[in-house]
């Protein structure tokens, strides 16, 4: 059993709480009581409660500053507010509202600390959906600094999260101007409908957009989003390589910071990875799983490939293709025959693709099996399932399971 020691699991328990009310009633910091956790415990929750009521005092001067018109001073307490606890939003909308005040009443700033205070909190506001926050302190850092294009980039991406669709289009052709075909502001133009949608993701937006993600990219979709697709294709695949029972040469495409390749090590005589993303890759590398990792567009590596393998896997990456025909024949090229090929997809009713204001593309079942049969590939199971979330709302798609057909 998990020894727990006094605070170091804290968080670990809370989390079994909030996930297993009954846990309190098997709590095993019950039998370390004995050894006299109980009085650090109360020690802890009592220092717990101070540093709380602490905290509400502190934004309520913070507040009260606010509102005597002493904003430099209001501005400082809810930056210490925030240190301690990065997502207090009411001193995240505190921080915003008084820097946005002081900066209404700066004519210049010299030094910019205050347009990169601006737009620092600007970023967390957008980070923690106070869209509207976000927006008044980009709009101040644009009114300092004319020339602070990441605020352009802010306001674009403000409107385009509340679906503003016309308002989002403005701003992200704005960004256009100070940098000229700009990979991920033309995605999202094509996206928002205002030029005609690429086949797939290009290049330069899949790697821009996921080494900016990667650093967060397992906390934000593991603990927040509660991403299941690495789950939910190794349950797919699971019951016929078991069957098998091999050690299999396995193909991990767009694996990102290897969420699939942790899950399917264990029945690995090879695990291999690609990806666009450096810095995703920097993180997969990190977890030891994978025997290759290979920087480039997965359709490019697949047709290159000088030997083939038994699985292969893509777990939420189709959602940066439209277009299948290529990414298929490259999979029926590298897979042996029998080969497994898993995948995800975020889906749609209709037949066909579509690139959605998400700036992500979903998939009919129709286009995907016509597809995959003019690739040699045979249907071998699908299950719609849950993925993830988005804003709240769960985002659901196809897990697919096919085989290659023998030549
Ligand atoms: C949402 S992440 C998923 C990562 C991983 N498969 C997982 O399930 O955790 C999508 C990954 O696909 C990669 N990707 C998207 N399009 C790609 C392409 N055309 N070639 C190579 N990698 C691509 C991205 O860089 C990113 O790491």
């Amino acid at each position: 059993m998990i020894a727990f020691s006094c605070f170091d699991d804290k968080k670990y328990r809370v989390w079994l709480l909030f996930l297993f009310p009954d846990f309190a009633q098997n709590d095993p910091m019950q039998s370390v009581d004995r050894t006299g956790a109980a009085p650090l415990r109360q020690k802890g929750r009592a220092l717990g409660r101070r540093a709380r009521s602490a905290e509400a005092q502190r934004l309520s001067r913070a507040q009260r500053l606010y509102d005597e018109g002493t904003f430099a001073a209001a501005d400082t307490l809810y930056g210490q507010i925030l240190i301690r606890n990065p997502a207090h939003l009411a001193a995240l909308r505190g921080r915003a509202a008084a820097l946005t005040s002081l900066s209404e009443m700066a004519r210049t700033d010299r030094n910019g600390k205050l347009v990169d205070d601006l737009n620092a909190v600007a970023d967390q506001c957008y980070a923690r959906g106070l869209y509207a926050a976000a927006q008044d302190c980009y709009q101040r850092v644009l009114e300092l600094a004319p020339d602070r294009c990441d605020a352009v980039w802010g306001i674009a991406e403000c409107h385009a999260a509340q679906d503003e669709v016309d308002r989002a289009i403005t701003w992200y052709r704005r960004y256009l101007d100070f940098v000229p075909d700009e990979p991920e502001a033309l995605h999202m133009l094509a996206a928002l409908g205002d030029r005609p949608p690429p086949g797939r993701a290009s290049d330069g937006y899949v790697a821009a957009y996921f080494d900016r993600f990667a650093e967060d990219f397992d906390r934000q979709l593991v603990d927040e989003l509660d991403y299941q697709a690495p789950q939910l294709l190794y349950d797919a695949v699971a019951p016929c390589i078991n069957e098998v029972g091999l050690q299999l040469d396995i193909l991990d495409l767009g694996c990102g910071t290897g969420l699939c390749g942790c899950l399917f090590r264990r029945h690995a005589n090879r695990l291999d990875g690609a990806d666009l993303s450096p810095v995703m890759l920097e993180h997969a590398r990190e977890r030891g799983v994978y025997d290759t990792l290979t920087a480039g567009e997965i359709s490019t590596h697949l047709m290159g490939l000088p030997h083939q393998y038994d699985v292969l896997i893509a777990g939420d990456v189709l959602a940066y293709f439209g277009r299948l025909s290529g990414l298929f024949r490259g999979v029926a090229r590298a897979a042996r025959e029998g080969a497994l090929f898993a995948f995800s997809v975020e889906s749609q009713r209709r037949s066909g693709y579509r690139l959605t204001p998400s700036g992500r593309y979903t998939h009919g079942r129709r286009y995907i099996t016509r597809l995959a049969a003019a690739a040699g590939l045979r249907e071998v199971s699908v299950t719609r399932e849950q993925l993830r979330y988005e804003y709240g709302e769960p985002v659901m798609g196809d897990i697919w399971v096919f085989e290659k057909l023998p030549v």
